[in-house]
């Protein structure tokens, strides 16, 4: 679990191309249901891109895996909307530090009805950020043959 000193740190607001506001934050352990929810309504395809594999939710093991990372070398973050008493999550982002420090790992995926607005971009920017913070040298993403237009490594400059 984050720290609480932490948590200020890692949040962000970011507006979306057409003028929405999004908060960034760390996943915590609290956010079982909306994550399980977030993942649930991704349209299959999205699912299968994301996870590898037709998976209906995220499976117990990698629930409790995403809702107890270290927030440093490890992190989750979600991305839910602000405002109007409402919000739900519409993107989710991680990276993981390798052991030898040199590649960072990530995924993402963003809502269906909130692609193509500059989310996916930004949290990948977030990732990118942090992971040059912690001297990484390359972000590492994997990707089904279906979403290669998106495959590969990224070297950081
Ligand atoms: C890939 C994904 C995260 C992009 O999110 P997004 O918020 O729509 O991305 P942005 O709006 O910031 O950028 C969209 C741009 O990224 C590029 N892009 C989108 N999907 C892409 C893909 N699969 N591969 C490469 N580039 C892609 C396009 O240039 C696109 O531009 P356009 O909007 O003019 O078509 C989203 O489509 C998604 O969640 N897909 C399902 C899960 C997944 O495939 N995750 C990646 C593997 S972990």
């Amino acid at each position: 679990m984050l720290p609480a000193p932490v948590l200020p740190r890692l949040l962000r607001v970011l507006r979306l191309s057409d003028g929405q506001r999004v908060l960034v934050r760390p996943v915590r352990p609290r956010d079982t249901a909306v994550l399980q929810a977030y993942v649930r309504a991704l349209s299959p395809s999205s699912r299968y891109n994301r996870f590898f594999g037709p998976v209906p939710e995220l499976p117990p093991a990698e629930l409790d895996r995403v809702l107890h990372l270290d927030g440093r070398n490890q992190l989750a973050l979600i991305a839910q909307t602000c405002g109007n008493g409402s919000s739900s999550v519409v993107a989710e982002a991680r990276y993981a530090l390798a052991p030898d420090g040199l590649d960072c790992e990530f995924a993402l995926s963003v809502a269906d009805d909130f692609r193509h607005k500059g989310l996916g971009m930004q949290l990948l920017a977030e990732i990118e950020c942090r992971a040059r913070a912690l001297g990484t040298r390359r972000l590492v993403g994997d990707v089904t043959i279906r979403c290669t237009r998106s495959s590969g490594k990224r070297a950081l400059p």
